[in-house]
């Protein structure tokens, strides 16, 4: 089991959903972050400068799969989230160790699917 949390562009939220439920994902969480990456804040693109320390907002996916879901949960979030620019977003993969469905008990597999 993993744990795949996608930061990506807060206008990116729709397609990366639509794109994981397309590959059968559904199951997910979503939350407002701020964040910066590589580049310490924003390209401010009408003089090219880039300023420093500003925190953007961004959208958070969080996201627990079974072995067999990685590899489509990680191609639906590129899919969703890719312009192929700056600031597009990263994706950490977290081994997950236990998943519990509280109303139930059931764990692992049986419980994230
Ligand atoms: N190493 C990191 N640890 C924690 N959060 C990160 C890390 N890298 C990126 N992030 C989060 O992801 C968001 C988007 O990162 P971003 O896509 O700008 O990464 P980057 O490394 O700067 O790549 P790029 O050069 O494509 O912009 C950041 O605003 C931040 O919230
Ligand atoms: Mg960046």
């Amino acid at each position: 089991m993993k744990l795949i949390i996608a930061i990506v562009q807060s206008d990116k939220i729709q397609d990366v959903k639509q794109a994981l439920r397309n590959v059968k994902v559904g199951k997910i969480t979503v939350s407002n972050v701020v964040g910066c990456g590589a580049q310490v804040g924003k390209t401010d693109t009408s003089d090219g400068v880039i300023t420093d320390g500003n925190l953007l907002d961004r959208v958070r996916f969080e996201v627990a799969v079974n072995d067999d879901y990685v590899k489509p949960t990680l191609e639906g979030i590129i899919e969703g989230a890719r312009t192929g620019n700056i600031g597009d977003g990263k994706i950490f993969i977290v081994p997950l160790e236990e998943c519990i469905r509280i109303r139930t008990g059931e764990t692992g597999r049986l419980a994230i699917g």
